[in-house]
Order: structure tokens, then C-alpha cells, then sequence
């Protein structure tokens, strides 16, 4: 399995492109599904969990062809299963976005129901009641959520979300672009990769508005076409990188992004003392004030207030803050696990339930430790970037799923960081 080795202290300085957000290609790659034309999309990131994603679509039958290595041309015209098997859905949850789009074209589909996973049970109760709500029938045979519409197409309906879910959402807008008739989803997420999806699904002909807002309509369509279309910057990725530029004390431009996708994150490091300069719209120059870092409390909740996915990269940097934060965790149980791994490092935090109380300026140190979640690896690289000596980090096929090229993007900048791995070939190639 592969490991990385950081060697911390040094400043990461320089500049650094953002790539596409994964959590908007994984769902505009499902969406191709809706249409028999070819959809092209651009900026999708070179990262495992689309690698999965246009695995699922080709054993579909979609035809995949990537002319640039992030330019994905579906063509979605001869799907001859409707199942997303167990294989794929258990390293990627996000296979559960095939559901909406195979249900709404072909009236079947079969996705196995994803198992629990490192950041606690993630079920999908609210997606199942909505396609019901939709017309559908569900049924769980065998480990398989089986859905049909037994009319032959979904019929538009009001879909009221009793909690905010990102796939969820894309699930129904999807499920609807393609129904008879209207249906409006109330507390629909409000997240950027919900309105990039509508910005797709818009240009293949469906109609759909108020996406980025509480309430979507959606007026299904008989068919929807081929359009091209070109995702938007990763804000996680983005948030990722602010942060080593301040828990590093080095200072980054940071080009590509959308900063206006990450207000909150971007207004919270500001409070705790990270400089952050809007050169333009698409790009931020980030150092640490004067002054260092300051501890500050954070609560995870929905877009648009503060992300879950920033939280563990959040803990790294209150790690090397002046003072005690308070860090709640709302959306998922289980998202600490990088915490006693940081404990490991020297970190001083505790844990009680959902909350977190971290005090800091603590001195961390280099030592082995294991990488949990996606989001949990990339807060001990954080911590291994600023950290005294030597880290190695273990099971990175989870940084892998979706932060593309970190090691090369890292080394640029200034990071004393080497992928060890027993195949130097795959090494080179990520
Ligand atoms: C998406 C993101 C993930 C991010 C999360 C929260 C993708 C591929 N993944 O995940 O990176 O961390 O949003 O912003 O975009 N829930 C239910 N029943 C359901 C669905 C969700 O109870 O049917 C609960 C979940 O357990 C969780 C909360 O709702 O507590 C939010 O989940 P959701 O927004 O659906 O997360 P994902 O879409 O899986």
C-alpha cells in the first residue's frame, strides 16, 4: 500500500492551479446517462473517484472517450444494464448518482446499497423516498436497491428534504429534469456543485430553476440533448491549499479558484489570522498575519455556512493556533478519526461526541500514522507539512479518490514530500 514520507518545516511558497471539483464531475458525469447524445465535459479532475465513475458509466455502456486528459466525451446511447454493482459502489458512494438518471430514462435501476463507511453509516433513505415520492417503486432484494417506474416515467412531485443532502438533491433534479410534470424540492442542499449540475442539466434542455437556492423547480422534458460543459474549481481543494500556505507560515497564490464558492471558509481563516488577498475573481494570495494564529470555534453545517469537508483540515491549523477552539461537527458521525492521529503528532485534542477541543500552539512531530477518509489525509499531510522530522502516512488511496496529483502539486511549492510506493511506475503517474 502506498505511503507518503513529509519531511515538515518547510514554507510552501509559489503558485498553485486549482483543478475541477470532483463533487461537481461526479454528478455531471452521472448526468450523461439522461441523454442517447454526447455530452462533453471539460476541467474534470484526474482523480480516482472519476476514474471509478467512468468505470460505472462504460460498464453501463456508455462510450468514454477523454481526447485531453480532463476533457470527458460521453455518449450515452446504447446502456444495456442498469446496475451499479457492489464492486464500485462500496469504493465510491457517489455511485448512488447512476439511481436517478437510469430510473428516469429507462424507468429501472439497481445500485447496491452502499455500506457504512470511515465516516460513519451515510444512508440514502431521503434519495429512496423521493424517487417513491416521483412514482418509482423501491425495493431492497439482495443487498440491491431495485427502483422502477411503474408507469414508464417518473411523475413530477413535491419533495420536501426533512435534512439537507448534496446527492440527494442532484439525485431528484436529475430524476425530474426527465418526469411528466413539475416537481419542486424544498430544503434542496444549496452547495456551488448543485448549481453546476442545474447549469448542465439546463444546457442539455432541461428546465430547471432557483438551484443555489432552499426551493428548485423542475419542469421535466421528454428528452434531454447533448450540450458541452466545463466544471467548476474544487472549493475543497482550494480551502485545502490556504491552509498549507498558513500552518506552513509560507505564502501561496492560489489561481483557478472560485472564491466565492468558499465565503465561509475563507471568512473563518481570516478571523483566525490568515491573510487572504483577492488578486481577482479567480485568484488569492494567502499568508499568515503578522500578528500568527489565533484559535477560533467552527460548527459544520450545510452550505453555505462552513464546510464538513474543510473540518479536518480546520483541526491541522488550530493544532498551531494561539488559544482553545471548540470544533462541531453537525453532518456526519465518526469525523474525527484524524484526531487521534494528530494526538499521535503531539496535537492536544479532545473529543466528546460531536465536538472537538483542540488547544494549541502545540508543537507537532513527525510519526507514523494512518489516513482514514479522503478529508482526514489531507489534514495529516497538513500536519506533516508543519511537523518536526519525519511522517509517514499510510493507506493514501484515500487522498488519491480526489485531490489530483498532490505529491507533484506539493513538491512545486516548496514540500518536502515523497510517494512511497512498491510500483515506482504507478509513483509517476500520480
Ligand atoms: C456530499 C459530498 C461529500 C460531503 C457531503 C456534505 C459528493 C459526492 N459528496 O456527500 O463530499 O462531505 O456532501 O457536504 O458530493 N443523509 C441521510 N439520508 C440520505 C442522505 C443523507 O440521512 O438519504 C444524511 C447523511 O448521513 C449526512 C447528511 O444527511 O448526515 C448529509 O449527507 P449528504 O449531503 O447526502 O452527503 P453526501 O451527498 O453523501
Amino acid at each position: 500500500m502506498d505511503k507518503f514520507l513529509i519531511r515538515g518545516g518547510n514554507p510552501l511558497k509559489g503558485t498553485i492551479e486549482i483543478g475541477g471539483a470532483k463533487n461537481s464531475a461526479l454528478p455531471c458525469l452521472a448526468a450523461t446517462l439522461l441523454t442517447a447524445e454526447t455530452v462533453t465535459l471539460h476541467n474534470v479532475p484526474y482523480v480516482k473517484d472519476l476514474i471509478t465513475q467512468r468505470r460505472l458509466l462504460e460498464d453501463l455502456g456508455a462510450t468514454v472517450l477523454t481526447p485531453e486528459l480532463r476533457t470527458h466525451r460521453v455518449t450515452a446511447a446504447n446502456i444495456d444494464t442498469f446496475e451499479a454493482p457492489y464492486e464500485l459502489v462500496k469504493t465510491m458512494r457517489a455511485s448512488v448518482l447512476a439511481l436517478g438518471p437510469l430510473l428516469a430514462r429507462f424507468g429501472k435501476a439497481k445500485v447496491s446499497l452502499p455500506g457504512g463507511c470511515a465516516i460513519g453509516t451515510r444512508p440514502i433513505d431521503l434519495h429512496l423516498m423521493a424517487f417513491e415520492r416521483l412514482g418509482a417503486t423501491v425495493s431492497l432484494e439482495s443487498g440491491d436497491v431495485v427502483a422502477r417506474a411503474p408507469k414508464g416515467r417518473l411523475e413530477g412531485s413535491q419533495i420536501d428534504f426533512e435534512k439537507v443532502t448534496v446527492t440527494g438533491t442532484e439525485n431528484v433534479m436529475m430524476a425530474a429534469s426527465l418526469a411528466r410534470g413539475r416537481t419542486i424540492i424544498r430544503n434542496a442542499a444549496m452547495e456551488p456543485e448543485i448549481e453546476d449540475l442545474a447549469e448542465l442539466l439546463k444546457k442539455m434542455g432541461a428546465q430547471i430553476s432557483g438551484a443555489g437556492t432552499p426551493e428548485i423547480e423542475i419542469i421535466g422534458v421528454d428528452e434531454l440533448g447533448g450540450a458541452e460543459h466545463t466544471i467548476i474549481p474544487d472549493r475543497i481543494e482550494t480551502g485545502t491549499f490556504i491552509v498549507a500556505a498558513a500552518i506552513t507560515g509560507g505564502e501561496l497564490e492560489i489561481a483557478h479558484c472560485r472564491p466565492d464558492h468558499l465565503a465561509a471558509v475563507i471568512s473563518k481563516l481570516s478571523d483566525v489570522g490568515v491573510e487572504i488577498e483577492k488578486k481577482n475573481d479567480s485568484t488569492l494570495k494567502v499568508r499568515v498575519s503578522g500578528n500568527g494564529l489565533k484559535a477560533a470555534d467552527v460548527i459544520t453545517e450545510p452550505h453555505p455556512k462552513f464546510p464538513t469537508d474543510m473540518q479536518a483540515q480546520y483541526m491541522a491549523l488550530m493544532t498551531r493556533s494561539e488559544g482553545t477552539s471548540k470544533i462541531v461537527e453537525t453532518i456526519f458521525e465518526n469525523r474525527f478519526m484524524h484526531a487521534s492521529e494528530m494526538i499521535r503528532m503531539g496535537a492536544d485534542i479532545h473529543i466528546n461526541g460531536n465536538t472537538a477541543i483542540v488547544r494549541g500552539p502545540r508543537k507537532l512531530t513527525g510519526a507514523p500514522v494512518i489516513a482514514s477518509d479522503l478529508r482526514a489525509s489531507a489534514s495529516l499531510v497538513l500536519a506533516a507539512l508543519c511537523a518536526e522530522g519525519e511522517t509517514l502516512i499510510d493507506r493514501v488511496y484515500h487522498i488519491d479518490r480526489g485531490y489530483e496529483r498532490i505529491v507533484r502539486k506539493l513538491r512545486s511549492i516548496g514540500a518536502d514530500i515523497e510517494r512511497v510506493t512498491e510500483d515506482s511506475a504507478v509513483a509517476e503517474a500520480v
